[in-house]
């Protein structure tokens, strides 16, 4: 094989990426503290792709006290946690996380996609079964196949396809059984009925993992998200990315589980710990989430009209419950040129096509947050309604 052929497979799936119009590439942005906008090529634009739901990453107290830990802890935690990478500053986190999400427990994991992928692989093996929404998170997928346990797929947000695959596997013998979802569809913004799983999962001796990522500082009481005092959760996998404004993740559960997990997940044991100024920025974060409700509930309000006004102009958006908003177009080609064209109207909203989503259910996807205005709205609606003519 010459150097030629070694690399074929790699000139071939570009190509037939490109070929689709499937190809993905880097957009390097540069952000302003105080609103939306963000600069791109010389171009002044609005984001609305962003998953800064509470614009918390620019928050001064977030950005203040990620610094003041950054000053008295240092760049990096040196190590991981096992070894000496666990500060007091963890553990503080770690503890007031579990208080306020109401959990025995909260375990720190450096993103959401780490912990998906190391403790799924944990709880289940080879001789388990896990049954996952169709629809859930590439990282849930990921950390289901790295575990070699089972996999059986059921119909997004399907109940009885779920117990039908349940009552299914009655009779094959499995070690565990572990049902999987999320709260919040990363793509289409609809949820998942959390407490019937719950209440499955406890019904058959089933253990449940719910990924509430995006649920997270928008929804549930106080911000607290969708698993927030929902029994027979066994992981609540909060990701801190999103509405918290920075990066990191963490697990609700029990002090048992956590032990276990700090014993057998591999993406938790061997990998250095968070850096201070991430514990310091979501320390703040933690501080500020459950006293937003005037700025939750202006936002749901711009939510609703928002998506009245697309229903009316007859845009496809789906069962979007939240504050993500698919704008569903179906071809690829079609729906790169919405988002170029949005461009041109000074507006980013990034297009989403297979493999992130199914053939025929390409879209651009919307998101809000507390530091779009009502002009930055208004700007989005009027060009959407233009494209539409
Ligand atoms: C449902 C869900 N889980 C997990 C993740 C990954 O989280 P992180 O960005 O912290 O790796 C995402 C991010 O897109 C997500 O949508």
């Amino acid at each position: 094989m010459d150097n030629q052929d070694k690399y074929k497979f790699i000139h071939d799936a570009l190509h037939e990426r490109k070929k689709n119009n499937q190809l993905r590439s880097l957009h390097a942005l540069v952000p302003s503290l105080n609103s939306m906008d963000i600069e791109w090529e010389g171009k002044s634009l609005i984001n609305f792709s962003s998953n800064d739901y509470l614009g918390l990453s620019k928050h001064p107290e977030v950005i203040e006290r990620a610094q003041e830990y950054l000053q008295k802890y240092g760049a990096g935690s040196g190590a991981s946690r096992l070894v000496t990478g666990t500060l007091s500053i963890h553990e503080q986190l770690e503890e007031k996380l579990a208080r306020t999400f109401g959990t025995e427990a909260a375990l720190l994991f450096n993103s959401g996609f780490q912990a998906n992928t190391s403790i799924i692989p944990a709880l289940v093996d080879r001789n388990s079964c896990i049954f996952i929404d169709k629809k859930c998170h590439n990282s849930l997928i990921q950390g289901s196949i790295l575990s070699r346990a089972t996999i059986k797929r059921f119909r997004h947000n399907d109940i009885n396809h779920l117990k039908n695959l349940l009552e299914q596997s009655e009779n094959e013998n499995f070690n565990r059984k572990l049902i999987v979802s999320e709260t919040v569809f990363s793509m289409d913004g609809d949820l998942s009925p959390v407490q019937s799983l719950a209440e499955l999962a406890k019904q058959i001796g089933a253990l449940f993992y719910s990924d509430d990522a995006h649920g997270l500082g928008v929804l549930g009481e106080q911000g607290l998200g969708l698993n927030y005092q929902q029994p027979g959760i066994d992981i609540s996998l909060g990701a801190f990315g999103k509405a918290f404004g920075s990066f990191g993740a963490f697990a609700g559960c029990t002090n048992e589980m956590k032990e276990y997990l700090i014993n057998h997940s591999g993406g938790f044991i061997y990998t250095t710990a968070l850096p201070p100024a991430i514990i310091g920025a979501l320390d703040a974060a933690l501080d500020l989430i459950s006293g937003m409700d005037v700025d939750r509930n202006e936002l749901h309000q711009k939510i609703s009209s928002f998506k009245e006004v697309l229903k009316v102009a007859g845009f496809k958006i789906g069962e979007s419950d939240s504050q993500i908003i698919p704008i569903i177009i179906g071809d690829e080609e079609e729906t790169l040129k919405l988002s170029n064209y949005l461009i041109d109207n000074g507006l980013w909203v990034s297009a989403i096509r297979p493999p992130t989503v199914e053939k025929g259910a390409s879209r651009i996807r919307v998101t809000f947050t507390t530091m779009h205005s009502n002009s930055d709205i208004k700007q989005l609606i009027n060009a959407l309604k233009k494209w539409k003519q």
